[in-house]
Formats: C-alpha cells, sequence, structure tokens
C-alpha cells in the first residue's frame, strides 16, 4: 500500500488527540521569538496548534489529506495563523524565506532524508532555524520501513548541506505518545542548525 494511503487510514482511525505538542519540541521552543514556521509533515497539527497559539505564523505541509483537513477546521476553530497544505515533502518548495523550519518524526527513506533537510535549508532566512526530531535506532519494523530511515544523529548532520551550520546534537532515551492510551520508550534525536 502506497505511504500516503497507509497514513490516511491511520489518521481515519486515529487523530492524535491527546498527544499534544511533542516534550522536546516544547523544550527547544518555549522562549523562541514568534515568527513564520514551516513544518514538514504536520500530521494533525499538534506542534503546528502551539506555536500558533504562542503567536507563530505556521505554513503546516503533510502529503495526508485526512490530516491536513482535521489540521485545518482545528485551526479555523480556534482562529489561529495555520496555513495547512496537502504536499509532498521531498519536492515542497514555495516563495517564502521561514524563520524556522521543523519536521517532529518523519522517517525517509535516506535520500528523502537528504532531500528534506537540503529543503529546510532553502525555505530559512539567514539565522533562521531548523529543528529535527525523531527516532534512531528503532528495531521490530514492519518489512515495508527501511531501519535506514530511523538515522543517528550524526548520520543525519552528516546530510545538512553546506550552508547550515550545526548548533545541537543530542540523543536520548525517552518516551513518546503514539496516541491517548499508547507510549513507546525509544532513542529521541534532536538536531538544531541554523542558517548561514
Ligand atoms: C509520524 S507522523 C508525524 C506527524 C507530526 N509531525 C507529529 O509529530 O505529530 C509522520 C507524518 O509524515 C507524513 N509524511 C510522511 N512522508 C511524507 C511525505 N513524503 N510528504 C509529506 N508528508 C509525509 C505522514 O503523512 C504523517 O502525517
Amino acid at each position: 500500500m502506497p505511504m500516503r494511503q497507509m497514513w490516511n487510514q491511520m489518521y481515519e482511525k486515529d487523530k492524535g488527540e491527546g498527544c499534544g505538542a511533542d516534550a522536546w519540541l516544547v523544550d527547544t521552543l518555549a522562549d523562541a521569538t514568534p515568527g513564520h514556521a514551516l513544518e514538514f509533515g504536520a500530521g494533525t497539527g499538534l506542534n503546528a496548534l502551539w506555536l500558533a497559539r504562542r503567536g507563530w505564523r505556521v505554513t503546516a505541509i503533510d502529503f495526508a489529506d485526512v490530516a491536513v483537513a482535521y489540521l485545518v477546521a482545528q485551526a479555523e476553530a480556534a482562529a489561529l495563523p495555520v496555513t495547512a497544505k496537502v504536499a509532498d515533502i521531498t519536492a515542497y518548495q514555495d516563495a517564502r524565506a521561514y524563520d524556522l523550519v521543523y519536521m517532529c518524526y518523519i522517517h525517509l527513506e535516506a535520500e528523502d532524508q537528504r532531500k528534506m533537510l537540503r529543503s529546510s535549508a532553502r525555505q530559512l532566512k539567514r539565522g533562521g532555524r531548523m529543528l529535527y526530531i525523531g527516532l534512531t535506532g528503532v528495531t521490530n519494523l514492519p518489512d515495508h520501513v527501511d531501519p535506514a530511515s530511523f538515522a543517528s544523529a550524526r548520520t543525519l548532520a552528516a546530510y545538512l548541506p553546506a550552508d547550515m551550520r550545526l548548533v545541537r546534537q543530542h540523543e536520548a532515551r525517552r518516551r513518546v505518545p503514539l496516541s491517548a492510551d499508547e507510549v513507546i520508550e525509544e532513542q529521541g534525536v534532536l538536531l538544531e542548525a541554523v542558517k548561514l
């Protein structure tokens, strides 16, 4: 089954209600000055809605239209400045330069991870921040998932283009909620870089 369809089916069942914004993202951005952010693979917008409530304008993209429709409805109901679009991360480009480009739990094949990080650099203003949060070393994966898509901080750092300066690379064991009643414990990865 194509990945987009798989994600749509997942979102038909569970919209992630009750999970809230990612704890590492909250810690990293709680004191940041609001600006314009771009999120790759926003899902139902747990993080985009949190940022928008703190004064950020957010452009949120995801190829799962079920998630995007839900995110649009949430943002409209709360009158929050989130523009959500159905688009593919690996080919995304718009004309805006952002203060922040971020992505949480986007585990793509190596070449697509590289494209995503290159694209984040293209979309940032000088001095803008890129934040990647994900998991690494995950085992017991279904057959269709490439273990390399759960890359280490070191591997991801090597994908950064030359106009990005790595400012933080962190790995630690952490608990991540998958739904209102399921939490996993895995090795978390955080990468933060600045556009030169
Ligand atoms: C694990 S979910 C994470 C959602 C959200 N970032 C969060 O942390 O709640 C991964 C998301 O990436 C999206 N995604 C995966 N590959 C994508 C691609 N190539 N283009 C756009 N979205 C993609 C999926 O539809 C899904 O919503």
